[in-house]
């Protein structure tokens, strides 16, 4: 039997297999007419454990507007989880009624998990404070809307580096691009892991840390601004001490470069005043908007449509 393609990691996909994917989102742009039809009589399966606005409705509203039809549950306590259910019976279960599926999950390492449950293509809406990459494909085809290139960026990643999956995932990815620097902006207990940085170091990968980000804000070509992930703090007491660490408004904004991009994957709680909404830089609302197209075109590229 042919292996499925599954989306777990954001290095799942080669540099070449990630230009498919975002030359078809391009496509799908401008002649979205040419793909009304594409999914038609497929079934997308949204398995969410975990809250979402934006993941799960933007899958829904990616299969509709390919013809599919979609199912699933929005609340780990509305399917049989909650009854004792293993991950691996209920993929094994709603394999059996898709045929494709998307999962976010509180566990990191659950998706690796599941995909060797799932008899259709799987892929990972989120596992934990681990990886986020059809978030990364969003990030990553507003990037090549905005600055046409991958190369030559100074990055920098502010908020909530730790627990912060999607930083994570757009890390591991734009690191194989050339001349790419990261600047990673929080603070000491909210830095981005060990691991990365390890990983970083391996491959050479210029990247510096600070504290505060009017100290970087005018070198930065993007700035990823992130929530402070509350859900995956032990205490409330460090979550309240640390939630408004960086605010970026009007005044800041005042020392950045006139391209600068402002990305977040949101939901926004107060790291961007919504004064800066207005700014031209602030791109977050049609990263939104190409995070349909990235996952109408992630999902034909997975069944092979
Ligand atoms: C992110 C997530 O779930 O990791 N949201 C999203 O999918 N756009 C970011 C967050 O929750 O802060």
């Amino acid at each position: 039997m042919l292996k499925n393609r599954n989306l777990v990691d954001p290095m799942d996909f080669t540099e070449e297999e990630l230009d498919e994917v975002f030359s078809l989102a391009e496509s799908i742009i401008d002649h979205p007419e040419a793909y009304v039809h594409k999914c038609e009589g497929k079934i997308l399966a949204t398995l969410f454990f975990e809250p979402s606005t934006r993941t799960r409705l933007s899958f829904e509203s990616a299969m509709l507007r390919l013809g599919g039809r979609v199912l699933g549950f929005s609340e780990a306590d509305s399917s049989s989880a909650a009854k004792g259910e293993s991950l691996a019976d209920t993929i094994r279960t709603v394999s059996q009624y898709s045929d494709i599926i998307a999962m976010r999950h509180p566990r990191e390492g659950s998706a690796t998990l599941a995909t060797q449950h799932a008899s259709v293509p799987f892929i990972n809406a989120g596992d934990g404070g681990h990886h986020h990459p059809t978030q990364t494909l969003t990030d990553l085809l507003t990037i090549r809307r905005i600055k046409h290139r991958f190369d030559h960026l100074n990055i920098g990643l502010c908020g909530d580096l730790k627990f912060g999956r999607t930083t994570h995932s757009l890390t591991k990815a734009m690191a194989r691009y050339a001349n790419v620097h990261f600047t990673f902006i929080s603070p000491e207990e909210l830095r981005v892991p060990e691991y990365i940085r390890y990983n970083l170091s391996q491959k050479d990968v210029p990247y510096q840390e600070v504290e505060r980000l009017e100290s970087v804000i005018g070198n930065l070509d993007v700035l990823y601004m992130t929530r402070v992930q509350k859900e995956r703090f032990f205490n409330e007491e460090d979550y309240v001490r640390l939630k408004d660490s960086y605010i970026l408004d009007r005044e800041k904004l005042r020392h950045a470069k006139d391209d600068l991009t402002v990305l977040h994957p949101l939901p926004r709680v107060n790291e961007i005043a919504v004064e800066v909404d207005d700014d031209p830089r602030a791109c977050y609302f049609e990263q939104v908007r190409y995070g349909v197209f990235a996952r109408m075109a992630l999902i034909m590229k997975l069944l092979g449509v």
